[in-house]
């Protein structure tokens, strides 16, 4: 057993992450601002965590501070971040408050607490930049955005630390994380959510683009085998987690429609631009957003080797798309109706 605390666990995937470490018998602390994160995450039918998440912010250094002092971890993961590209494009020096210095935070109480490892949640963003695929852990083409700058920056604190004083850590570079908890409900979900939610609306969905570009999807129950795998972890390591496989966003909606009936309502296209322009602030004068940025990054292909993960951890991705799809579509229709949306 070990004591482990979860920073950002309030949401998809802490929420999760929290819920497998708590049933393998450890003992979890979690702390989340629900910034982002949301207390139905929080109730699962073996535990509910909503009366024991500390509802914090991690760059709150008093707090902190005396968590660390209190607690003796031995085991911190580092899963909190302002994720939505848009809002870190919006607002970046909030962006960088939250994913640099709150992962710095984090990094100097291990240090002067004596914490033994950390896992950090970093992103296949990174290689936004990259030419070569499947991409591989140690060629980065330095990312333009402001998201996967703040984690690939993060990154390097990691490593400044492992340097300096000799702190594990294992950076853990997601693909698209989809399957249950994901978010359906905010005003920007992340793709899967969207369609089902329109679908579940009886709308069509609109994709901002052919639909034609292909990304590597990880199921969140294969990435937390490698979660929990990696804590064995003695030294500095960075691991993809991902498929090594693509699909195409077209493919993906088709699936999402036949699981919920709707196969024969079809899909919108809009122009890429139009999806950017909701956020006029980056329209803003007298530098507006280079319009290319955006549109690559919609139309980028994304397909990350996990040849690491597979020699070093002994791991492998179980779940099918078919089946990730299924447990995804049946947890959000369930969680939207719940919420009003839909029939
Ligand atoms: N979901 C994906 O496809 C994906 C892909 C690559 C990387 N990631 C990374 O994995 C991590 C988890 O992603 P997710 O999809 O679960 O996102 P999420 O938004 O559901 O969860 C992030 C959580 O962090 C919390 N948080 C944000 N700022 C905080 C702060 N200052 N203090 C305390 N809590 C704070 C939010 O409230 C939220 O609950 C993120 O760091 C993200 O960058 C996610």
């Amino acid at each position: 057993m070990s004591k482990i605390l979860i920073t950002g666990a309030a949401g998809f995937i802490g929420s999760q992450l929290a819920h497998r470490l708590y049933r393998e018998k450890n003992e979890v602390v979690l702390v989340d601002d629900f910034s982002y994160g949301s207390e139905d995450n929080l109730i699962f039918e073996d535990a509910d965590f909503r009366s024991s998440i500390h509802r914090k912010d991690i760059r709150d250094l008093e707090f902190m501070n005396s968590l660390f002092q209190k607690e003796n971890f031995d085991i911190v993961y580092h899963i909190a971040g302002i994720t939505p590209l848009p809002d870190c494009q919006i607002d970046p020096p909030k962006a960088v408050d939250v994913n640099v210095r709150g992962t710095v935070i984090l990094l100097d109480l291990i240090r002067k607490y004596g914490v033994k490892k950390m896992i950090f949640a970093s992103t296949s963003a990174v290689y936004e930049n990259n030419k070569d695929f499947p991409s591989v852990e140690d060629h980065v083409e330095k990312p333009s955005l402001i998201y996967p700058s703040t984690k690939y920056t993060a990154e390097q604190y990691c490593r400044a630390y492992w340097d300096a004083y000799g702190i594990p850590v294992v950076v853990l570079r997601f693909a698209n994380v989809y399957g249950p908890h994901i978010d359906c409900l905010r005003t920007q979900p992340p793709v899967m959510g969207y369609i089902i939610r329109e679908n579940l609306l009886g709308n069509k969905p609109v994709l901002h683009s052919t639909g034609d570009q292909e990304r590597d999807f990880i199921f969140v129950e294969d990435l937390i085998d490698l979660a929990v795998l990696v804590s064995k972890s003695e030294k500095y390591d960075t691991v993809n987690v991902s498929t090594n496989k693509t699909v195409s966003i077209n493919t993906i909606a088709n699936m999402i429609a036949a699981e919920m009936g709707c196969s024969d309502r079809g899909i919108d296209y809009a122009d890429t631009s139009h999806y950017w322009y909701r956020y006029p602030a980056l329209y803003e004068k007298p530098y507006p957003i280079n319009e290319k940025l955006l549109e690559n990054e919609v139309l980028k292909y994304t397909c990350l080797s996990n040849g690491h993960a597979k020699e070093a951890y002994g791991w492998t991705p179980k779940t099918s798309l078919e089946e990730g799809i299924r447990k995804t579509v049946e947890f959000c229709v369930r969680e939207l109706k719940k919420a009003g949306v839909g029939k």
